[in-house]
């Protein structure tokens, strides 16, 4: 099948290298020329794990090329698909502007029947509005086309993302067209083998079922930090709290990690876009508004702790914090709203110097904190802890879980580490003579 896909971020370029894994024909399409040509050469902009192989093979295989002409995209493709952004206005709402310039130009440029097929996180009724726009153009143009919208709302995690393509949960479709329902069955059969997987619904449904999926388990995660911050007050442990809920298969295991509160480019844009999109239809969203808010505050906690440590000591000022971890979770080296960045502004402001050091993240860590004389981003994991005060563990990345703790020890002034994401077990920390304070545990 042809196909021709626009945008080349994490959705739009798994989702690219994707179908052409499976024997599509595939053109992906971006308005930046850099990046194109970056492609075309073999180099990819973005940190996935697993994407760059498969980029390269089914470029090399001829399935997948890439283009910033969208005429050219468009040609033969039977489906267009739309992975452009989706940023938050500054008032929360969702920044539509990049869905409304690809909707126009497919409007300008379409000659015969397509299914378009809108892929990025967009608010109820989006799929209504890139119809219209669609149909305006052609109007304008005084053509007759036939055309399709379709919601096709995406479920990748990034760091995990080809995997969750390649074998998804489950497969939405948001469409009242029969015929175009069969079409796209067929596009994903390869990946939603069993029936059972394909989800065919309302248009609006499928727009709101990804709102809700991101917004559940954010819940999820607000409520496990909520309970973590009374499980420390009140004498309990998290850790043994999450063990005796997620047994309940009705709760589960995942997604009740208590931590330094929920970042990246998805959980809180879409948090605050359900929230906007309610009020704009006169709903009030108060749990989603208190999981937005109890989400702030967890992402100020584990500096707050940091602080209330040295100041029982004597003073922040002038003290020296190591940092493990910058990306808004591990795997990855996307910073956007990660809690890294609370705790660094945080700590900074009260005049302390932070030693950072991510795996990944490092080189976007450098340009989003150039401005701040107080950070330094090492490339060695054990450079930040050399001489420092304490060390502060932001994201979950394996190699911070099991490492040389005699040499920490050694190397910082005082055996102190705070633990936003609870990876250490606490008897273990005692016995290695650390004082430990993690999350919704005692210390
Ligand atoms: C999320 C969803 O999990 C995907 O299904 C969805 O497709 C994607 O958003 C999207 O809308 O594009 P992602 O943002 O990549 O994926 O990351 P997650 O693995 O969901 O983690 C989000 C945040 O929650 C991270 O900061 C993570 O550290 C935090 N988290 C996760 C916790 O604090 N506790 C947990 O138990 C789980």
């Amino acid at each position: 099948m042809n196909i021709c896909i626009v945008g080349t971020g994490y959705v739009g370029l798994v989702a690219a290298a994707c179908l052409a894994e499976m024997g599509n024909d595939v053109v992906c399409i971006d308005v930046n020329p850099d990046i194109i040509d970056n492609l075309k050469a073999g180099n990819i902009h973005i940190f996935e794990p697993g994407l760059e192989p498969l980029v390269a093979r089914n470029v090399e295989e001829g399935r997948l090329r890439f283009s910033t002409d969208l005429a050219e995209g468009m040609d033969e493709a039977l489906f267009v698909f739309s992975c452009v952004g989706t940023p938050s206005n500054p008032d929360g709402s969702c920044d539509l502007s990049y869905v409304d310039e690809v909707a126009t130009q497919i409007g300008r440029l379409i000659s015969d029947y397509k299914i378009i097929i809108n892929k990025s996180t967009v608010p109820v009724g989006t799929a209504d509005r890139v119809n219209e726009i669609i149909q305006s153009q052609v109007k304008q143009r005084g053509v007759t086309v036939e055309f399709d919208v379709v919601s096709n709302p995406e479920f990748l995690k990034e760091g995990d993302a080809v995997n969750d393509f390649l074998k998804p949960d489950r497969v939405i479709v948001g469409t009242d067209n029969v015929r175009t329902a069969k079409l796209l069955e067929t596009l994903y059969a390869p990946f939603a083998r069993s029936r059972d997987k394909m989800i065919v619904m309302g248009i609006r449904s499928a727009e709101m079922t990804k709102y809700a999926a991101n917004c559940m388990l954010a819940t999820k995660i607000s409520f496990m930090n909520e309970v973590a911050n009374i499980c420390e007050t009140v004498g309990a442990d998290v850790r043994e709290v999450r063990a005796g809920i997620g047994s309940d298969r009705r709760i589960g295991y995942h997604f009740i990690y208590p931590g330094v509160g929920y970042g990246g480019s998805c959980f809180p844009k879409d948090v605050r876009a359900l929230i906007d999109t309610a009020k704009a239809y006169g709903c009030t969203p108060s749990l989603v508004e208190a999981v937005d808010a109890v989400n702030n505050r967890q992402k100020g906690m584990l500096a707050e702790k940091i602080k209330k440590h040295f100041q029982e000591k004597g003073g922040v000022e002038g003290k020296t914090i190591a940092l493990w971890g910058l990306a808004f979770k591990a795997n990855t080296d996307d910073m956007r709203e990660s809690a890294a960045l609370d705790v660094i502004q945080s700590l900074t402001d009260a005049g302390m110097t932070v030693k950072a050091y991510d795996p990944v993240a490092g080189g976007n860590a450098r340009k989003i904190l150039q401005d701040n004389a107080s950070v330094t981003v090492m490339d060695n994991q054990y450079d930040p802890v050399d001489g420092a005060d304490a060390l502060a563990v932001v994201t979950d990345w394996n190699q911070f879980r099991n490492p040389d703790f005699n040499r920490i020890k050694k190397m910082l002034k005082e055996p102190v580490i705070f633990d936003g994401r609870n990876l250490f077990s606490r008897s273990f920390m005692k016995d290695m003579g650390f004082s430990y304070i993690s999350i919704g545990r005692q210390p």
